[in-house]
């Protein structure tokens, strides 16, 4: 590891904030501070007046809406009675004003294999996809599940079912075929789309093998769609069941207009980890949610016509829908997509590309950064990064460390980072630094974007003091807020608005010091985050206790440098000795029943597990000891537990 903290060290105690570039706000969109607070205050002062001149403004419509928003909290609806269509935003309104040319998406995959679409071509392929969709008897309202490898296809699948107004349920390919059955089932999917395989780190996973797994138990799903991407020899077709994307997709004339729909027409659902065993499916919605996308894309990475801007996150996540897909592509920007591994084939795979495709703003997450850092900067050193004028960060707090080796070894310490705080449920980015306007301070998210009103509450409901941790709740509606889960209202209601009424439940603790800034501290229920992804400790609990050998199961996140939280497992077991060859068929247990992320990092066999006099389990224990601060060494059976447990019982 390259030894950049005594350096680091030094410029941390000397001035902990960043004012932002004077010269940079000359060219942005919001082009000066009180633009922004002017923003900010019209969005909280008459919030149906600074919402309809946004929509009116930056969407297309078909029919124009009624109302701007109806909300009696939890249900909200915005634009009512207007019809429009995201795939139409994204395409067809800069095909039209004579954008066509424009490079909308400039991909790379992993072998090295490149393309270019323009914005004429991308709506071509996207209005011949949902032909092929509708051939296949896709309408409105029907569920799609996408699994599929970082291909333009990926983007177009998700454009071709908003353009029909199917609903697409995008799983990330890392997931295991239990995962995708899972999602499957709850989703009620008819269609399933896939691809013959996918290229990660120089091997080929075999994606439609693992689909074929899935839909043996995913009766709801009637065809399968499958991309040749690999040229995988030998992939099995199901008679009347699987077709080739090129059989079915190549044929169709490219015509196909944009269906106009409602406001609320559901543009798509996208499963995440909640607090309990079962993945809910998030659902947004198409105008609402676009605006959103679009407006903090233009917002927070100050989008301007010459940008080339690469958000590194996968299709499979939020942050792809939201920046790679919906947001850049309605404000008309150019696109890097990449397919594959960061260090494949070598370490310096992400600076090639920057230095290749001159990327002006580049959107990624500290868990990648803190992996850059213990590659060494060789990697970096070796390439111009000199085009970069913006930098992002997402899916975790960046720690200061983290941050100042970006904005040194990345940015050369003129790019302002955006550390954006947000989640699958908010939609788009909620809070962040505005580039230019907002001073930084590392490790804080910052100030709220125009129209968030967060709020930082006790058990109570009451509202802190300054610099004191609560839980963050949002107190006023948004257009991009998420409109339910699939299938399971009372689930919404009471996993979001019922612990403090009137008040949308983010699941994070903050706290807000004397500037106003808002620092996130992590999340208040048994949700872990690894690597910026969302794992629920319940989820892979029971992924273990599903195995014959396990009895009980305790998960529970501990400190990683890499990943930011490591997932460390205590077991209780019968029948079988408690040695490392079960300990591997555990971990390749969970690995099969959810997927490779939640495979446990760490699991000990113990004798039992400590709990409460009510029987719960002492996770707060069992993190110290996750911590390091354990009793005996990896592989000890942890019979002290029950020692500990009773100790502990009269706190
Ligand atoms: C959770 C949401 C946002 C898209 C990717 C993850 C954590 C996210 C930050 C940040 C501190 C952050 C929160 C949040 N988180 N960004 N900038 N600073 N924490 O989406 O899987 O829905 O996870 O990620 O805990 O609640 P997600």
């Amino acid at each position: 590891m390259t030894d950049t903290s005594g350096q680091i060290d030094h410029v941390l105690n000397e001035d902990r904030t960043f004012p932002p570039p004077a010269e940079f706000t000359e060219k942005a969109v919001f082009s000066s501070k009180s633009q922004y607070d002017e923003a900010c205050k019209r969005a909280s002062e008459d919030r149906d007046g600074f919402w309809k001149e946004e929509a009116e403004k930056h969407l297309h419509w078909f029919e124009p809406f009624n109302q701007v928003c109806r909300w009696d909290a939890p249900n909200v609806e915005w634009f009512v009675g207007g019809k429009t269509n995201a795939s139409y935003n994204c395409l067809d309104r800069h095909v039209e004003a004579g954008r066509g040319d424009r490079t909308a998406i400039l991909w790379e995959g992993e072998p090295g294999d490149t393309r270019c679409l323009s914005y004429a071509e991308l709506r071509t392929e996207v209005a011949k996809c949902a032909a092929a969709l509708q051939e296949l008897g896709i309408g409105t309202g029907d569920v799609v599940s996408v699994y599929m490898p970082m291909t333009p296809e990926l983007a177009i699948i998700m454009l071709a079912c908003a353009r029909i107004g199917a609903v697409h349920s995008v799983i990330f390919a890392g997931f295991s075929a239990e995962s995708i059955a899972d999602r499957n089932n709850d989703a009620k999917a008819k269609l399933v789309v896939t691809a013959d395989g996918l290229h990660r780190r120089g091997k080929v996973l075999p994606l439609k093998e693992t689909v074929d797994e899935a839909l043996a138990k995913s009766p709801t799903v009637e065809k399968c769609l499958v991309l040749r991407r690999v040229g995988q020899d030998g992939v099995a077709m199901q008679e009347g069941r699987d077709v080739w994307w090129h059989d079915v997709v190549d044929k169709q004339s490219g015509d196909l207009p944009a269906k106009p729909l409602d406001s609320e027409t559901t543009l798509f659902i996208l499963y995440t980890s909640g607090s309990t065993g079962k993945p809910k499916g998030i659902r947004h919605t198409t105008a609402g949610y676009n605006l959103w996308a679009m407006r903090t894309f233009q917002w927070v990475f100050d989008h301007r016509e010459e940008d080339v801007y690469w958000c590194t996150a996968d299709c499979g996540w939020i942050t792809g829908h939201s920046y790679i897909v919906y947001g850049p592509l309605s404000a008309g920007a150019t696109c890097l997509m990449y397919e594959g591994a960061p260090n494949h084939p070598a370490e310096d795979r992400f600076w090639d590309l920057v230095e290749k495709y001159k990327v002006t703003t580049l959107y990624t997450a500290p868990t990648a950064i803190r992996a850059f850092i213990k590659w060494g900067d060789e990697h970096v050193e070796k390439h111009d990064l000199s085009s970069l004028r913006l930098l992002g960060s997402v899916g975790e707090g960046i720690n200061p460390e983290a941050w100042m080796w970006y904005h040194e070894k990345i940015g050369y310490e003129n790019c302002p980072i955006v550390d954006t705080w947000w989640q699958t449920e908010t939609g788009g980015i909620m809070m962040s630094p505005l580039p230019g306007i907002t001073a930084t301070k590392p490790g804080s998210c910052t100030t709220p974007l125009p129209g968030i009103v967060p709020k930082i509450v006790d058990e109570a409901g009451k509202p802190v003091q300054q610099n004191n941790g609560g839980m963050l709740c949002i107190a006023e509606p948004w257009p991009g807020m998420l409109r339910g889960i699939w299938g399971d209202e009372e689930r919404f209601v009471e996993q979001y608005w019922s612990t403090v009424p009137g008040m949308y439940l983010t699941g994070d603790n903050a706290r807000q010091d004397e500037d106003g800034y808002y620092w996130i501290m992590g999340r208040i229920d048994d949700v872990i985050n690894v690597s910026g992804h969302r794992l629920s400790t319940i989820e892979v609990e029971s992924a273990l206790v599903s195995h014959e050998a396990v009895c009980e199961a305790a998960v529970v996140g501990r400190p990683d440098d890499l990943k930011g939280q490591a997932i460390a497992a205590f077991v209780t077991i019968r029948d079988r000795e408690p040695d490392d060859a079960l300990r591997t068929e555990l971990r390749q247990h969970v690995r099969k029943q959810i997927g490779a992320l939640a495979q446990p990092d760490d699991l000990r066999f113990a004798a039992t597990l400590p709990k409460t006099r009510s029987g719960k389990i002492m996770r707060r224990l069992l993190r110290d000891v996750a911590s390091g601060r354990e009793i005996g060494g990896d592989t000890s059976t942890l019979e002290d537990f029950s020692v500990i447990a009773k100790l502990s019982e009269d706190e």
